[in-house]
């Protein structure tokens, strides 16, 4: 298995809505495998292929690392509920940040396996966040787009800074997808008012909030 180099934001791959996979072949498998491997070599908890430039609808997960439970969906239809969840979330394609990110409590995605059998996911808590996030990134969202009021703000401040735009050139830089590095004990989380002021960074980094 192959650990793959991560896109990061301002790459046009992340922002295009991702075609749905129609190939059920050894190609896709080992797309499948060399994910998962990616991501936990990174320490993520979800990737999606867009991340690894591959403009499929497919995201690998991986909620509790190795042992934990370890999936993958292809052309995965997402539902919510409409109660929210409070939380944290990071991206390792926007590294070194993390915010407080609205979601919803519960979700669902149905979708089918790399040999086109049906799959369900569903969950709460970080398993519900992941699913959300995941299936943003096939339709060219991102978490910092669901922001709002003041943790937009200071995000998008955080995008524009120097210390990002020179981790972010780092982690592009380094494409032999040791990137893990590049997520140290440094990393910096918007604080939210009311919260630890750790948010979390579940989809970046390990969480070092209240989703675990
Ligand atoms: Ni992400």
């Amino acid at each position: 298995m192959t650990v793959l180099p991560i896109r990061t934001i301002g790459d046009p791959v992340l922002r295009a809505p991702a075609e749905p996979v129609t190939q059920f072949d050894a190609e896709l498998s080992k797309l499948v495998e060399d994910m998962i491997e990616t991501m936990f070599d990174v320490e993520g908890v979800g990737l999606a292929a867009p991340q690894v430039g591959v403009s499929l609808r497919l995201f690998v997960y991986g909620i509790a690392g190795r042992t934990g439970e370890v999936g993958h969906v292809i052309n995965p239809v997402l539902e919510v509920s409409e109660d929210p969840q409070e939380g944290g979330e990071g991206c390792l394609s926007v590294p070194g940040l993390s915010s407080a990110t609205p979601r919803r409590r519960w979700a669902r995605v149905t979708g089918v396996d790399r040999e086109n059998r049906p799959v369900v996911v569903e969950g709460e808590g970080l398993l519900a966040r992941c699913l959300q996030h995941e299936t943003d990134h096939l339709d060219g969202l991102l978490y910092v787009d669901r922001l709002e009021g003041e943790d937009r703000k200071t995000m998008m401040r955080a995008l524009r800074g120097e210390d990002f735009i020179r981790r972010t050139r780092g982690v592009a830089g380094e494409r032999s997808g040791r990137v893990s590095s590049a997520f140290g004990a440094g990393t910096a989380s918007v604080p939210r008012p009311g919260t630890s002021g750790s948010a979390g960074s579940a989809f970046g980094v390990p969480a070092r909030g209240g989703n675990r």
